[in-house]
């Protein structure tokens, strides 16, 4: 399974088998993790074996089973925090829907609280994204048209329409979906494409604003275009 597979592939799993993860999969993903640290500067943490996190609060009744272990996205605290950890929790997603796991963002306040994880000063804990293997894949959701994010017609690239279907597959908060992207005319410098990536606001949209600028990334693929502000 490549990336793009991956990204067809994922739903939010609530439900897990109720086991230990593997030693494998979990150095796995701490080899993932850390590469990605190096890369983004932030401090993202595996926690394995601790189900209590999940208990006692109000993801307790009913929506949430089995989880045992999570990923903290924590970082230095500033306005770009919760975008990059967006952009960089979603290739762990990906890494992690390759290697046969299942994931679920969890954006809620009262369980992060509880968090295992180490926060030095002038870091934040964001959120935290649950992983394991599910008793399922999940399942297909609603989702916006093409045309309600993004400015796409008949005459767009493919490579542009493309990259706005792996958007719309990206996880969002409540799977609110509030995001635009934009082809502009202007070409860059080196001939690529710009295209604007904005969010249109909503609880953790700065988070999604992220998720979705990586699955776009993967379909459409940087060398036909470059981010513009
Ligand atoms: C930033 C963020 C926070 C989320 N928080 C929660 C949460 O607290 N509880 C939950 O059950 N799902 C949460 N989700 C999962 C979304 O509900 C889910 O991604 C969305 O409904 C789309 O479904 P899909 O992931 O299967 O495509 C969150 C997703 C994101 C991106």
């Amino acid at each position: 399974m490549n990336e793009l597979e991956a990204l067809r592939a994922r739903h939010s799993v609530r439900r897990y088998v109720d086991e230990p993860l593997s030693a494998d999969k979990a150095q796995l993903l701490r080899a993932a993790i850390d590469a990605l640290n190096a890369e983004s500067g932030l401090s993202m943490q595996l926690v394995v074996e601790d189900p209590a996190a999940f208990k006692g609060s109000l993801l307790s009744y009913g929506m949430f089973k089995g989880v045992r272990n999570y990923v903290a996205l924590v970082g230095p605290d500033g306005p770009d925090l919760d975008e990059t950890c967006g952009y960089f929790g979603q290739r762990l997603v990906l890494f992690a829907q390759m290697a046969g796991l299942n994931t679920c963002w969890v954006g809620m306040k009262n369980f992060s609280r509880k968090a295992k994880c180490s926060i030095e000063a002038g870091q934040r804990l964001a959120l935290i994204i649950a992983i394991g293997v599910g008793e399922t894949q999940g399942r297909e959701r609603k989702s916006k048209a093409i045309g309600k994010v993004s400015n796409a017609t008949d005459k767009s690239p493919a490579w542009f329409t493309r990259g706005v279907e792996a958007a719309l597959l990206a996880p969002t908060a409540m799977n609110q979906q509030r995001f635009f992207l934009e082809l502009t005319d202007v070409p860059a410098a080196d001939g690529r494409r710009v295209v604007r990536a904005r969010s249109l606001g909503g609880p953790f949209s700065n988070v999604d604003l992220g998720i979705v600028r990586y699955n776009f990334e993967v379909a459409a693929s940087i060398k036909n275009f470059t981010w513009g502000s």
